[in-house]
């Protein structure tokens, strides 16, 4: 029997942050040590990177060092059971998105609140047709695979919640086509995690930490300076309440800290907090966290200089071959169900 599939994918829009690597990446390669048991496809999503503007000119160099940074953070390249590849590598990609665009209603896709919330930020002429498209590309994106697991942060569970609808339309019109992928609160769970997370700017704790939002002291990058990205949380946003709490509502600076802690050191919040709870200083516990961000940001900056470039390109090279002809399989099933090609 062929291996159930954990997946996911992170766009190459800017440099990687915290959120990005405590939200999806760690939680993606803690998942990928259990290669063996199960396939590990951790792809670069490079058609929903241009999306939003990006910088063209280097945007092909950057998707390397993307890439070259899921392997600084841990993914282990010489695994057969993991596969790395670039999205538009593989056009059945592009090709299912579309069928499943004319099979998403346009009022079910308008109230996906990240597209809501970009264009409402950037404008409706200006936000692009293609960002609108992005969570039917997405959801072809983990179902060409029949991925059962996919490891995302909190704002992406909209859009793993319409990959279920559409592979239950499909299966339910055409006989089984699609893996449903599980439901998100199980999705968490099976990362070890109690929901899905989201790691808030260190700046606005109200709001999540970005890459595609220009607030340079609350986002930490994986690139950062160790020294720097400590100075970024020694300064975070707290409150007045003077005591160390974990509560999202009241404290959401304090219990912001308390969640990059516990995940870094591989404990639960409960651990964190009882550590620190009742603590009326906020200092220390603001410098147990930078110690800890600046030594995990040394650690995958010194992995990111010894990754081997001829080996990642191998690896791309062979990931890509193997998993074109499996998703080139599955678009055929699904051409043949719509009609586009002749049922043998
Ligand atoms: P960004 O908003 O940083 O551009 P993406 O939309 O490219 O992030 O998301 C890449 C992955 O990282 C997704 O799985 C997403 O859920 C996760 N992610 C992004 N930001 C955070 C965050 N602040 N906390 C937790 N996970 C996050
Ligand atoms: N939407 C994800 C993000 O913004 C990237 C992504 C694209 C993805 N396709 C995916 C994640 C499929 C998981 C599965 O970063």
């Amino acid at each position: 029997m062929s291996k159930d599939i954990i997946l996911t994918g992170l766009r190459a829009n800017n440099e990687f942050t915290l959120g990005n690597y405590l939200g999806a990446i760690k939680p993606m390669l803690d998942l990928s040590k259990k290669a063996g048991e199960y396939q590990i496809n951790m792809f670069l999503p490079d058609l929903h990177t241009i999306t939003v503007e990006v910088d063209y000119n280097t945007l092909y160099s950057h998707i390397i060092h993307c890439l070259k940074q899921y392997v600084a953070a841990g993914l282990d390249i010489s695994n057969q059971d993991i596969f790395i590849y670039r999205q538009s590598y593989i056009p059945a990609h592009s090709e299912l998105a579309w069928i499943i665009e004319c099979f998403t209603g346009f009022g079910e896709a308008s109230r996906m609140v990240e597209f809501k919330d970009k264009s409402n930020q950037i404008g409706t002429d200006r936000v692009s047709a293609g960002l609108f498209n992005y969570p039917m590309l997405m959801a072809a994106d983990i179902l060409l695979y029949g991925a059962k697991w996919v490891p995302v942060g909190d704002d992406q569970r909209q859009h793993i919640e319409l990959t279920r609808t559409i592979a239950d339309r499909f299966n339910k019109k055409f006989g089984d086509i699609f893996v449903v992928p599980e439901e998100t609160k199980n999705q968490a769970k099976f990362a070890g995690l109690e929901s899905p997370l989201r790691i808030r700017s260190l700046r606005n704790p109200d709001k999540k930490m970005s890459k595609s939002i220009n607030d340079p002291n609350g986002t930490i990058l994986l690139t950062d300076k160790p020294e720097e990205a400590a100075k970024k949380v020694i300064s975070a946003t707290t409150d007045s309440v003077g005591k160390i709490n974990f509560n999202w509502e009241k404290q959401p600076g304090i219990s912001n800290l308390i969640q990059i802690l516990a995940l870094i050191s591989d404990s639960s919040i409960q651990e964190v907090t009882q550590q620190w709870a009742g603590q009326s200083s906020y200092g220390n516990l603001k410098s147990a966290v930078a110690s800890a961000v600046s030594e995990e940001l040394s650690k995958v900056q010194s992995n990111l200089l010894n990754v081997d470039d001829n080996e990642l390109m191998a690896k791309l090279q062979a990931s890509e071959q193997a998993m074109e002809t499996v998703a080139s399989a599955q678009l055929l099933k699904v051409q043949q169900a719509v009609g586009l090609r002749p049922k043998l």
